[in-house]
């Protein structure tokens, strides 16, 4: 079946999909809709995010599909404006409240703010939160490998994943080992680089004729061998089961430096590094 997503098993011991569904613009009754078809199509990684604004809309999705809750994967994250450790613990029951969920599968520090300097704070809040019941998997996104080493060194845990920009114009090859080092699955946002120019690229043009398959499949395959889990959004249904019919074909090392090789210092969609870009 090309619609079987396989797993991967996290550090926790939690399995993981291969490949999620992004949510981010999916609002309202087609957002609802869009989502319950993604599921109906085979995902079963939701991934949402309090800022988004569609945790409830994620919700509806989740009650309106026939998939038992405990065969779906729902992921949501934690906003910079509410690092401190008494507003996350109440932000993560918000998020619980607007989904109308019981729990998360696992839940993210949005980005680290190193410059408020509150992510360690934050970190131990979803430990916590875990331990209520809140959470199954604590991990975040775009943290660098210096604000991994310090959460490791102020609590003795490391996240489960790190989320991160990761599309062929910035393969992230050195954070991706760092994780796979330390055990942490990384997770690739905006894998299909937004449907940017990169959707026309000669290069991966020739790699997708060769095996009879879309730019996006050879992209979305990149992400699945570099055991990197992709989360691409698509409101459409034939899309959607495009970005999951991905594992009936093998794209040999040759292809995969090919499409590394795409990769430029400065292949950030919007320039937002986590060093000194912020979110709230
Ligand atoms: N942690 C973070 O800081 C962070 C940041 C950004 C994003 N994210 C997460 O990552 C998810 C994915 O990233 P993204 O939404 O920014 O970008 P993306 O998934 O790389 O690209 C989405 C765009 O690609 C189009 N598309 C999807 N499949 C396609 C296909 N097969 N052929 C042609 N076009 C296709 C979509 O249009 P249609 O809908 O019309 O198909 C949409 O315009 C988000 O939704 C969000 O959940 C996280």
């Amino acid at each position: 079946m090309t619609n079987q997503i396989p797993e991967i098993t996290l550090h926790d011991g939690i399995q993981i999909p291969a490949v999620g569904f992004g949510t981010y613009k999916l609002k309202g009754q087609q957002g609802a809709q869009a989502i319950n078809t993604a599921i109906t199509n085979g995902y079963r990684l939701i991934d949402t995010a309090y800022n988004y604004e569609n945790e409830a809309t994620v919700g509806e999705a989740v009650r309106r599909s026939s998939v038992p809750r405990e065969e779906l994967f729902i992921t949501s994250k934690l906003p910079g404006r509410y690092h401190h450790y008494d507003d996350a613990i109440v932000t993560i029951q918000e998020s619980l409240f607007r989904a109308n969920l019981d729990y998360y599968d696992l839940y993210l520090i949005h980005w680290p703010n190193p410059i408020q300097d509150n992510y360690v704070e934050a970190w131990q809040a979803l430990i916590d939160a875990q331990k209520f019941g809140y959470i199954r998997s604590i991990g975040v996104c775009n943290f660098l490998s210096e604000h991994l080493e310090r959460l490791e060194k102020e609590t003795g845990i490391l996240p489960t994943v790190n989320q991160i920009e990761l599309h062929p114009r910035f393969n992230q090859a050195e954070q991706l080992k760092w994780d796979t080092d330390h055990r942490i699955v990384t997770e690739s946002w905006s894998p299909l680089s937004r449907a940017s120019d990169l959707l026309q690229d000669k290069t991966l043009q020739k790699i997708a004729e060769k095996h009879h398959k879309t730019i996006s499949q050879i992209i979305l395959r990149w992400h699945y061998q570099l055991g990197a889990v992709a989360i691409p959004k698509s409101a459409s249904p034939v899309r959607q089961k495009e970005n999951i019919s991905i594992f009936d074909f093998e794209l040999s090392n040759e292809e995969m430096t090919m499409i590394n090789s795409l990769t430029k210092a400065e292949g950030r969609l919007k320039g937002q590094d986590p060093a000194v870009y912020e979110e709230f």
